[in-house]
């Protein structure tokens, strides 16, 4: 499908980030980003440590206010909207396998509080019967036999089954975006591989918007259909379809060098 017949997800225009305004430390950080996501964009969002690319996420999701441009989810100005109102337009993984579920609960009731999420009303963990069988057949598509450990508390379950388990959450009630901060780094290179396969399929068979932020080059090239490069604050780096498909790390250093007028060092890309 054409970009121009596909649904606009997400819209950021001119935006600007700073921290520590106006003192000494100030630490421009976002220095106008203008990003347009159409409908089933999977993007993978590359660059060296420092970047920008965790505080881009962080002012899609309303952790942060932008100084200045606009946001747009839906074709909705979200600009000035707080997180927790924007909790059910954007969903948000991180590395930390902890930061998704709660520790002291089973996977039943996570998935209880996932399913009434952005909703304001109804904060028990109580899981209704009706529900469980619907549970389970979400929890199959893992494939890691958690759809027999409902009552399971979810701190005894492994990194990986736990980040699992944190994706399949964030996309329980289909989000507009899903964003997804180096969500595999912190699990050895089998559990990665495992969970990058799972973002995969989820977001191609629920044809969900992401943006997933990765150091591994590898991982950039193979998954999603665009792929962006932060560098000091600037999308330097935006290629999509058959452009992506034919792209290596070769060809991307060359591109690098083009667009930024300087050499890209291994070290920066990949120290993140
Ligand atoms: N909450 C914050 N307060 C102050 N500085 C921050 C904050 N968050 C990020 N920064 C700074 O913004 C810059 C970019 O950070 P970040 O977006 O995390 O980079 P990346 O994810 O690309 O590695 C860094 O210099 C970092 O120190
Ligand atoms: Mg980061």
């Amino acid at each position: 499908m054409t970009e121009e017949n596909r649904q606009i997800r997400l819209e950021l225009k001119g935006i600007h980030k700073s921290f520590e305004r106006g003192t000494v430390n100030e630490n421009h950080v976002l220095k106008g980003i203008d990003l347009t996501l159409y409908d089933g964009d999977f993007v993978t969002v590359i660059g060296g440590n420092g970047a920008g690319k965790s505080t881009l996420m962080n002012t899609i999701s309303g952790q942060y206010t932008p100084d200045e441009g606009s946001i747009k989810i839906n074709y909705e100005d979200v600009t000035q909207l707080p997180t927790n109102k924007r909790a059910k337009l954007v969903s948000y993984v991180f590395q930390d396998t902890r930061m998704g579920t709660a520790s002291r609960l089973s996977i039943e009731e996570n998935m209880a509080l996932a399913n009434r999420r952005g909703l304001s009303r109804g904060l028990t963990k109580g899981v209704k019967d009706a529900d469980r069988d619907e549970m389970r057949e979400q929890l199959k598509k893992l494939d890691l036999g958690l759809e027999d450990r409902l009552t399971a508390e979810v701190q005894f379950l492994s990194g990986g089954q736990r980040q699992a388990l944190t994706l399949l959450m964030a996309t329980l009630r289909r989000p507009q975006v899903l964003l997804l901060d180096e969500h595999t780094a912190a699990l050895d290179p089998k559990t990665s591989e495992m969970v990058l396969q799972l973002t995969d399929k989820i977001v191609r068979d629920e044809q969900l918007t992401a943006l997933m932020i990765t150091h591994n080059m590898k991982d950039a090239l193979t998954l999603g259909n665009r792929l962006i490069m932060l560098h000091q604050g600037k999308i330097v780096i935006d290629v999509s379809g058959e452009e992506k498909d034919n792209l290596t790390v070769e060809k991307l250093i060359n591109l690098f060098k083009q667009e930024a007028g300087e050499e890209l060092t291994n070290d920066a890309m990949l120290l993140s």
